[in-house]
């Protein structure tokens, strides 16, 4: 069954810094690594990997290195899509070779599982916090879900537009996101969102669009709902999301959010 590893806002910094000084995310990039790795030799044939974006912190040459650098020891292929913290022309030029990286424009692409139809897209606003999809954006989507034809669509976008209650990050949201969702609701087929940006687990129900937002491997948003509340990072477990396909008991795709490290066990629920 076709499936793929999310992971998202891996916020690599320059080798010898930490994240906001508190945050190790080339460590927990690393950690992620090792565990996706582990546990693809126990589960059904994974496709790929995705990042969706925030890949570096700063949009440097040396961070799009170092991210390639740790990335390189993951067994799987991967592709990406840039965030708010990334430099598009810098990650243009360090994935210069990739056949998913576009020579000009918003850093956009989609891929074809079989049984569905992943849609990745650009919504990153150079040198601001907050997400649009541009108008080559729209058009590239519009002509990505005319090849679907109705098969299940995944559409990618670092920004989500559903709310995730912390002001901060929401005035940061995807700020068209209601033109995006308007044209997912028209499309004939099975549709999802997967974004990033909160570096938070969550889900909900927009119209007939599942929206989901992904973990990070490295620090959390420290959930608050408090107007007064300062935006902080906290360092919660990270995680990784596989996305994959199943035929029961009806056709549908499942995420499973697994936490990055080494755990205890396992053990046998009951002795032989
Ligand atoms: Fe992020
Ligand atoms: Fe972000």
């Amino acid at each position: 069954m076709p499936s793929f590893i999310q992971l998202s806002d891996t916020h690599i910094v320059p080798e010898g810094q930490l994240a906001y000084g508190k945050s190790d995310t080339a460590a927990a990039l690393s950690e992620a690594v090792e565990t996706v790795n582990a546990v693809l030799s126990r589960l059904d044939p994974i496709d790929c990997a995705i990042i969706t974006g925030d890949l570096t912190d700063f949009g440097t040459r040396a961070e799009y290195e170092r991210l390639k650098g740790i990335m390189s020891r993951l067994n799987l292929p991967y592709m990406a899509i840039p965030g708010n913290h990334d430099s598009r022309e810098v990650m243009r030029a360090a994935f210069a070779d990739q056949d998913w990286m576009p020579d000009s424009g918003p850093i956009q692409w989609s891929r074809d599982f079989g049984d569905f139809t992943l849609i990745a897209l650009d919504t990153l606003v150079e040198g601001q916090h907050h997400g649009m999809l541009c108008p080559e954006g729209f058009a590239f989507l519009d002509a990505a879900l005319g090849a679907a034809q109705g098969q299940p669509v995944v559409v990618a976008t670092h920004h989500p537009w559903m709310h995730s209650g912390v002001i901060a990050m929401d005035i940061n949201n995807l700020r068209n996101g209601a033109a995006l969702l308007e044209r997912l609701e028209a499309y004939s087929g099975p549709v999802r969102m997967i974004s990033g940006h909160v570096h938070r687990t969550m889900t909900t129900q927009i119209g007939r669009v599942t929206c989901q937002i992904a973990p990070a491997p490295c620090h959390a948003v420290h959930l608050s709902h408090m107007p007064d509340s300062v935006n902080s990072l906290i360092m919660e477990p990270g995680g990784v999301t596989l996305w994959q396909w199943q035929d029961s008991p009806q056709p549908g795709l499942a995420s499973n959010v697994i936490p990055v490290g080494r755990f205890a066990g396992p053990w046998p629920f009951y002795e032989a």
